[in-house]
């Protein structure tokens, strides 16, 4: 059964319960009312018919009193009046019914009720003195018709009142109902649909608009956590990206790393080789023509097997410097250092280097102190390494400076050359390892990992090195640029002076 059904059914019948409960009541009341105040009256009329015939009774006339009693033939309630003498001996009576007597011979024989009648007995007295009784016997048929008209009134206005009722309860119910109704039928449309932008009337100011309220802010919620967790997956599908980005990237740097691992193997071997097989083949040649080649001839076997050895010695040295600097077993020990005594310090395995190319190294120091924290053999090894570049690939005669200044509180030093500078566009890849310029690639002698040895070291000092040309001359300029720190006052590194030539 719907809701407006039940609402309409149980309004209904409190309403017809409290109608018929009324109407009752109303109805016994004015029947007991009816019948008491008939009681009264009949009381009265006894009264006065004693009073009436009192003198008749005294005079003994029973003619006078069957005149008198005539007179209630004209009231159609009154069935019989019975007038008894003192002895209580029927003296006169009037019975509106000869068929149907009620005046008994003796007073005393008189019954005291009657059913559906009213009986009256009362005594005759004339200044205190009893004369005789009468007895009154009046029907209650008015009061029957007069019950039909309530009954027939009562179930008018309830008739009425019930359509009424029917009509409110209809309305009421409708209204109630109603906004269930809405309330339902949005939620239907709601989960139909899945579509939580849609909200509930609250236009009803009653438990229903409370509760459609209540559903709107619970709809609010559930779109608030809807959004929240669109914007979590998206969160997460970004996330996602990135570190797919992330790992592509990763495995990109993996794969040329790789790449360059089998690049430096080949590379590796083949400098391993050309010396390797200088060295074999002439000491083959010395074992082979020992007896028959002359003395200068074996010597300059002896020459080339030392050449070679002392290559694959530095090249086997370089790879091992290399190796553990990548693999980061490099051990550092690091100490305050003037970058113009390392400058110094790192001349002196060059120099004769210099001299057999008659090249001048000029110093200059633009500082008071160049300090750093750094290890300086290592630094020294870099010095060196950048001086012995300089001067491979600077022509005879020609001059190399060592410059150290302090820019944007790095202490710098710089080798320029006069030599053949570098391609612009190999100035980054002449750091990696076996590699050596387009220019110079061709029978230099070198292994190529010397400047990769010079940036392992700089990096693990945290300071950057790099190479450039010479903007108004021949010639390269490498440089490289380490955190500047102030030295203990006053002291004063050996050995330096601001502006010096060596010459050889
Ligand atoms: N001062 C320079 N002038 C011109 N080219 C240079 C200079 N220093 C380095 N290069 C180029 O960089 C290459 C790599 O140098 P390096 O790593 O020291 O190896 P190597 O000296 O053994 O060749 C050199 O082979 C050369 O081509
Ligand atoms: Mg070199």
């Amino acid at each position: 059964m719907s809701i407006r059904r039940k609402l309409t059914v149980m309004m209904m019948a409190i309403s017809v319960m409290a109608v018929a409960i009324a109407v009752a009541a109303v109805t016994v009341y004015l029947i007991y009312d009816m019948h008491k105040s008939k009681a009264q009256s009949v009381a009265l009329l006894a009264h006065i018919a004693g009073d009436t015939n009192s003198a008749a009774l005294a005079f003994q006339s029973k003619d006078n009193i069957q005149t008198n009693l005539e007179i209630y033939r004209s009231s159609p309630f009154i069935r019989a009046v019975c007038i008894y003498n003192e002895a209580g001996e029927l003296f006169g009576e009037y019975e509106a019914n000869i068929k149907q007597a009620f005046c008994l011979n003796k007073f005393t024989l008189l019954p005291d009720t009657l059913k559906d009648l009213i009986t009256v007995k009362d005594e005759i007295r004339h200044s205190d003195a009893l004369l005789g009784h009468i007895y009154v016997v009046s029907d209650t048929s008015d009061i029957e018709s007069y019950v039909r008209r309530i009954t027939q009134v009562s179930s008018i206005v309830t008739a009425f009142t019930l359509a009424f009722i029917i009509l409110v309860a209809l309305y009421f119910s409708r209204t109630l109902s109603g906004a269930i109704m809405e309330l339902t039928t949005t939620i239907q449309s709601i989960t139909g649909s899945g579509n939580y932008e849609l909200k509930a009337k609250t236009h009803y100011s009653d438990e229903i608009g409370i509760l459609a309220k209540a559903f709107n802010n619970m709809l609010g919620e559930v779109l608030r956590r809807d959004k929240d967790l669109a914007d979590a997956n998206e969160r997460l599908e970004e996330k996602i990206e990135i570190r797919t980005h992330e790992l592509l990237a990763a495995k990109k740097k993996a794969e040329a790393a790789n790449e360059a691992k089998t690049e430096f193997l080949r590379n590796m071997s083949h400098e391993f080789r050309t010396p390797l097989h200088a060295i074999l083949s002439f000491s083959s040649y010395g074992v082979s023509e020992y007896i028959t080649a002359k003395r200068e001839e074996l010597k300059k076997y002896f020459e080339y097997i030392n050449k070679g050895s002392e290559r694959l010695g530095k090249l086997v040295n370089e790879v091992l410097d290399l190796a553990k600097m990548e693999n980061g077993t490099q051990v550092f020990s690091m100490q305050y250092a003037d970058l113009r005594e390392l400058a110094n310090r790192a001349y002196e395995p060059v120099a004769s280097l210099m001299k057999d190319k008659d090249i001048t190294l000029h110093i200059r120091h633009d500082e008071q102190e160049v300090g750093v924290n750094c290890d300086p053999d290592k630094i020294i090894q870099v010095i060196t390494n950048l001086l012995s570049n300089a001067i491979k690939f600077t022509p005879p005669g020609h001059s190399i400076t060592l410059k150290t200044q302090i820019l944007n509180n790095m202490s710098t030093l710089s080798i320029i050359d006069e030599g053949i500078g570098i391609p612009e566009e190999e100035k980054e890849a002449i750091f990696e390892s076996f590699r050596q310029s387009s220019r110079t690639n061709t029978g230099s002698g070198g292994t190529g990992l010397g400047l990769a040895i010079c940036r392992n070291i700089i990096n693990a000092h945290e300071g950057t090195i790099w190479a450039e040309n010479n903007s108004n001359a021949l010639g390269a300029k490498v440089t490289f640029a380490l955190q500047s720190v102030p030295g203990a006052p006053g002291a004063q590194p050996q050995g330096v002076s601001y502006d010096q030539s060596y010459q050889n």
